[in-house]
């Protein structure tokens, strides 16, 4: 079976990007099932409830979150009846939504994970020990199990696919916004990209206007960071064909597309 995961969405040029590219995708590589990151898909920070339900309209089957899960308010008010939304499961205890969801595959299932990490990142409960527990939980029903790690370090993300190698069958990384060329499947069988890269804005900085930026670290003086609307776009993913029968990925492979990567169907 293969997962297609569409990296972190930006604002409504990356919500324009899902909307045109996904169901091309889904033709070309006809993905099971479809993920997004949808952490700041409204506005660069947070979702809404229309979006998330854009987002499954359009071809998803699930979203996952990281550490912009709260910013949009009224993600208190929907998360809980948002039944295919995942937030990092190492939120601390009490948190609203859920960390791991189910997903209905033929006869079996998938299990979808969303954990954060904490190297340079907001102080919350230990990444490593809420997997065992989450992995634990995931075996008594499947050994399909998909990970989204939102880590800043490369090295918090390579620890958590080395850790989990064997165990689950892909882990990707996002937060970071530009994906790196590192895709692999590691020994006991655990796909692996240490960032897949964001959607939104390409003409900018992680999909920030960029004057704005630079402005920021040239002067150090508080400034405004918005969307960029201007500039081309782009859409950055992952695909990963997994084994259904032991759970183990066979093939893992970069979406890019943009102006000097182009689509072709
Ligand atoms: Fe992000
Ligand atoms: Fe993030």
């Amino acid at each position: 079976m293969k997962i297609m995961f569409i990296g972190d969405v930006v604002g409504s040029p990356g919500r324009d990007m899902v909307k045109k590219y996904v169901p091309e995708l889904k033709k070309k590589h006809k993905p099971n099932i479809t993920i997004i990151n949808g952490e700041n898909a409204a506005s660069g920070k947070g979702i809404t409830e229309r979006i998330y339900k854009q987002f499954l309209e359009w071809g998803a089957q699930a979203v996952t979150l990281g550490n912009h899960a709260w910013d949009k308010k009224e993600i208190f008010e929907f998360i809980e009846s948002a039944k295919y939304m995942v937030r990092p499961a190492n939120f601390p205890e009490g948190t609203p939504g859920k960390g791991i969801v189910y997903l209905k595959f033929n006869d079996k299932e998938i299990a979808i994970i969303n954990l954060q990490g904490r190297t340079f990142m907001t102080p919350i409960d230990d990444p490593f020990k809420k997997v065992d527990e989450l992995l634990a939980e995931a075996k008594q029903r499947t050994n399909i199990i998909f990970i989204d790690f939102h880590a800043e370090t490369t090295s918090e993300k390579q620890a958590m696919a080395w850790y989990v190698d064997g165990r689950a069958s892909c882990v990707v990384g996002t937060h970071t916004h530009t994906q790196t060329a590192d895709e692999r499947i590691l020994p006991s069988g655990t796909g692996y990209i240490t960032d897949v890269g964001m959607t939104g804005p390409y003409d900018a900085i992680l999909g920030v206007e960029k004057e704005a930026v630079i402005k920021r670290f040239k002067t150090g003086l508080p400034v405004r960071f918005e969307v960029d609307k201007k500039g081309n776009t782009q859409l950055n993913g992952f695909l990963v064909t997994i084994n259904e029968k032991n759970g183990k990925a066979e093939h893992v492979e970069r979406i890019m597309i943009n102006r000097d990567h182009p689509f072709f169907s």
